[in-house]
């Protein structure tokens, strides 16, 4: 019996036919040759998160991000004239990369005037064009004018900046982001600039990561311990229920309740909760800020009174977890080989005000760090086992909707580039019934 009120279709996975509802092969999370199609089909030609506007405060900050399946290193940096670009963090001359510290593979950040080349002292300015070739006469009709830094595409949605690394994409981002996005713009995530960060090199296919992170199904199993002994008894009995789930193109949302923030009952929460007022929902007390009442519409679409998180899938490796209490928090997933990758986790609140804001902020931090690792503690468990190909198809339920949608479009990207390699296809769009 559905608490919830559910699609006319009987289930969220029925009203989205193209999904069918048999098991899901896994292959995609298996396979070498896959993975090698995944990285020339996605991560090489779809629009992908590499930061926020905040990491770029003045003209001349910048940052690098090692795009391993895209196969290229990317400097976004702000020019004099304020604009966010990106350039392959490669020098014209003879291909040393350009921006780094003391470890070629370590991605870094900071604040400059130029950049200078390591190698032979070329410079760059911050709009990357070539100023300064070291002993310039010894060159063959070498014109600097040539030799700028090769561009990547680069667009700012709501403060995120996305970068493309196909040269003919000709999808704008907020084409690409599509109504999920359009419906989220408002949202003050400018405000919330208190960053904390966890970054973990994870042994599994990229999507595992995500499957874990879109589904709440596994919540009253796999966090049973550490969940509030009541809620998870009430969940072992009845399950999980979403408020909704929406799909758009390659993307996809969940939306759940979560009566955590202030709980009902507070013999129920740890000491440390109650004194602080905070919990993994977040601090209880919303920050007076613009924008968070009303909500943009895409925020808790079923303006549901009992909304607790919305979690945003942007198809192929970016999640949004938008928390009634008034933060976000982001996970990105970089896939390093077909079963592992890169995964990080950045939760974003409003600056505290005083230690108390600040202490409800890292106990929400690190209670989010125990969750993530218990999640991410399944994930070797599984690829391992998958790998193994004695099982090779899962039933996955209603709940898992968004992971059913989200092996299916890698699946489709990966076709259509196998039927032409030179189509860019418009963003796959998952139609409902
Ligand atoms: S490789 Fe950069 S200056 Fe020579
Ligand atoms: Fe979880």
């Amino acid at each position: 019996m559905a608490h919830f009120a559910k699609p006319a279709e009987g289930s969220w996975t029925e009203h989205y036919p193209e999904l069918g509802t048999g098991p899901v092969s896994y292959e995609d999370s298996i396979s070498k040759d896959h993975y090698e199609l995944e990285r020339r089909a996605i991560f090489a030609r779809t629009w992908q998160n590499v930061g926020r506007v905040e990491q770029l405060p003045r003209p001349g900050s910048y940052f690098t991000k090692e795009l391993a399946a895209a196969g290229t290193s990317v400097v976004v940096v702000r020019g004099t004239d304020g604009v966010v670009r990106a350039f392959h963090n490669i020098c014209r001359h003879r291909g040393n990369k350009l921006v780094w510290n003391d470890y070629p593979r370590e991605e870094v950040a900071g604040t400059c005037r130029q950049f200078t080349c390591k190698y032979h002292g070329w410079r760059y300015d911050l709009q990357g064009a070539c100023t300064f070739v070291q002993q310039e006469d010894e060159f063959f009709d070498l014109d600097k004018g040539d030799y700028g830094l090769a561009p990547v595409q680069c667009e700012v949605w709501e403060g995120f900046i996305f970068v493309n690394p196909d040269p003919k994409n000709t999808v704008g981002l907020a084409e690409y982001l599509g109504d999920m996005g359009k419906e989220l713009t408002g949202y003050p995530f400018g405000e919330m600039t208190q960053v904390y960060k966890y970054r973990a090199e994870v042994g599994s296919n990229w999507k595992l990561f995500i499957d874990a992170f879109a589904e709440f199904y596994h919540a009253p199993v796999l966090h049973a311990k550490q969940a509030v002994a009541d809620e998870s008894r009430k969940l072992q009995g009845v399950g999980f229920e979403a408020l909704a789930y929406k799909l758009d193109g390659p993307h996809g949302m969940v939306s759940s309740w979560g009566g955590m923030s202030p709980p009902k009952d507070l013999d129920m929460v740890k000491p440390i909760e109650r004194v602080l007022r905070s919990g993994l929902f977040g601090p209880w007390d919303r920050p007076a800020i613009d924008g968070l009442d009303p909500l943009p519409p895409g925020v808790n679409p079923a303006r549901s009174k009992v909304w607790g998180v919305d979690s945003f899938v942007f198809f192929p490796n970016f999640m949004l977890l938008i928390w009634a209490p008034g933060w976000y928090l982001t996970y990105h997933y970089w896939p390093t080989s077909y079963n592992s990758h890169i995964f990080e986790g950045t939760l974003c609140f409003v600056p505290p005000a005083n230690a108390t804001e600040r202490l409800r902020q890292e106990l929400t931090a690190v209670t989010f760090k125990e969750y993530a690792l218990q999640d991410g503690n399944t994930l070797e468990a599984t690829q391992m086992m998958i790998e193994s190909r004695a099982v090779a198809e899962f039933p996955l339920n209603d709940q898992e909707i968004l992971l059913r949608q989200l092996h299916k479009t890698a699946r489709d990207y990966v076709a259509a580039y196998q039927e032409d390699p030179e189509r860019r296809p418009a963003p796959l769009r998952v139609a409902a019934s």
